[in-house]
């Protein structure tokens, strides 16, 4: 049986709390029973999940009685019939397609290109630099989605496509709060200048495809490949639209949340350093000062379990949202068609339910068997069921070989006393950048303060 419960006063007041500070609100509502209605929107409900079986009702048991979330449905207007933002069968059959190229044998060959360049990436690297760590590792990430999806090397200017996506994000989640709309001018011109930064990550995606139309085929085995060549039953190919709707997909998805993984863990290291003696013990012992490789991903086991506790503070991805297509029964309730459900990784991952101490950092809990003694859904950093996140090995994979890299040669020290704070866009990020200093290791390692 499942506790329900039901926002007491004007309902108007807790979106707007919802709105305003909404991890404050989840971590809040995530007490007060396993399935909380928190208000109505143009007569549809709107509830949070907070019991984990009640997460796996809707992701992995009930799918098909939903679509997604208001964000996403307006991230749809610009990823098009993306993989992130198709409904039913569209969806399924672009996950058939796509899956093979995110299958643990396909990835495994894309460790080598990893590491290579975040060396390459630490080569603009000076001893004692101040850098934007967050910058740095959404660069890097970009650049290591466009060479082993795409194989194409980013020439553009990365600046303006982070400050596009970021513009993009922020756009989204203002159009998805809007408790009332905006007056239909100011959306308009908003909506303009959205189009127009978001024309110049367009002109990219089909230049890359136009270069690969014209290059002769066989060289590559990379997910652009694929696509050009996959053919519908009736023998017909994916217009350049189609293409473009997949690849800016994989473009966005695939770099912003793990770039944001990354700077969260970061940050953590350089507040804790009993975890990150332990990290570097570790790079030191299994690597010995050269590069990693996929073979080596299974025995950096204190850089995983670091990963999984970096994702489970900063969960890249804070909060799903599914709205019902159909009446349903969620945990013994009716959910209306056009209700809204939300289930926060962020609110979830701080249970104290399932984890003892849950605010602090400790990599250690992850040891061994520790995600069987809790309920499947209390850890879902990438979703589940068939919306699973595509790319969670290649991420878990990425993540562990750039810490490995950057980590065996630099410690990353926090500059500057502004507080780190997330910031809840689309993805968990951190507000303002992450500033940090870079300080060679060497011999060093155990002088440095
Ligand atoms: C730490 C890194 C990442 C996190 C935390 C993350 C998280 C997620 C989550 C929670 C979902 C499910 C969303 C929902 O159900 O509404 C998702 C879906 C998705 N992710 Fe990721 N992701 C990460 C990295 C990546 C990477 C590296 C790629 C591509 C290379 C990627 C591509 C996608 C795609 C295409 C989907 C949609 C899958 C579908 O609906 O079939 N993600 N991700």
């Amino acid at each position: 049986m499942y506790t329900t419960a039901s926002l007491p006063g004007w309902r108007a007041l807790h979106l707007l709390r919802f709105k305003n500070s909404p991890l404050k609100f989840l971590t809040k509502v995530h007490e007060l029973g396993d399935m909380v209605l928190i208000g109505e929107q143009g007569g549809r409900r709107v509830y949070v999940l907070n019991h984990p079986d009640l997460v796996k009702e809707v992701l992995v048991q009930n799918p098909s009685s939903f679509r997604k979330g208001k964000a996403l449905q307006i991230a749809g207007k610009f990823l098009g019939q993306g993989l992130l933002t198709s409904e039913g069968e569209t969806h399924m059959r672009l996950r058939r397609l796509m899956q093979p190229q995110f299958h643990a044998k396909h990835i495994a060959s894309f460790a080598e290109t990893m590491a290579s360049h975040t060396e390459r990436m630490l080569d603009s690297w000076k001893d004692g630099q101040v850098r934007d760590v967050h910058h740095d590792m959404t660069e890097l990430a970009l650049d290591i989605i466009n060479q082993t999806m795409f194989g194409h090397t980013v020439t553009e200017d990365v600046e303006r496509i982070g400050r596009i996506i970021e513009q993009n994000s922020r756009n989204n989640i203002r159009q998805a709060k809007a408790l009332f709309r905006l007056p239909s001018f100011l959306a308009a011109s908003k909506e303009a200048s959205a189009q127009e930064s978001l024309a110049y990550l367009d002109q990219i995606i089909y230049a890359m495809i136009a270069n690969r139309r014209r290059e002769p085929d066989g060289h590559h085995a990379d997910l652009l490949s694929m696509l050009l060549g996959a053919a519908d039953e009736d023998g017909s190919h994916m217009t350049d639209k189609e293409i473009r709707d997949q690849l800016i997909t994989i473009y966005i998805a695939g770099h912003e949340t793990t770039a944001n993984t990354l700077a969260w863990t970061w940050y953590l290291l350089s507040e804790h350093e009993e975890a990150e003696q332990m990290f570097w013990a570790e790079l030191d012992e299994v690597l010995g000062g050269r590069l990693p490789t996929f073979e080596d991903i299974p025995k950096l086991v204190y850089t995983r379990q670091l990963i999984q506790e970096s994702m489970r503070l900063y969960p890249a991805a804070w909060m799903i949202g599914r709205q019902a297509l159909e009446p349903v029964v969620i945990g013994g309730q009716e959910i209306a068609a056009g209700d809204t459900l939300f289930m926060s990784q962020y609110a979830m991952h701080r249970s104290k339910k399932y984890y003892e101490e849950p605010e602090r950092f400790h990599p250690g809990r992850f040891e061994d068997t520790f995600l069987k003694t809790i309920p499947p859904y209390a850890y879902f950093p990438f979703g589940g069921g068939p919306r699973v996140c595509i790319g969670n090995n290649f991420a878990l994979m990425e993540t562990a070989i750039i810490l490995a890299v950057v980590g065996q040669k630099y410690k990353l020290q926090r500059e500057g006393v502004q507080k780190v704070e997330p910031e809840p866009l689309i993805t968990l990020r951190i507000k303002g950048g992450l500033s940090m200093k870079v300080l060679r290791r060497g011999n060093r390692q155990t002088t440095i303060r």
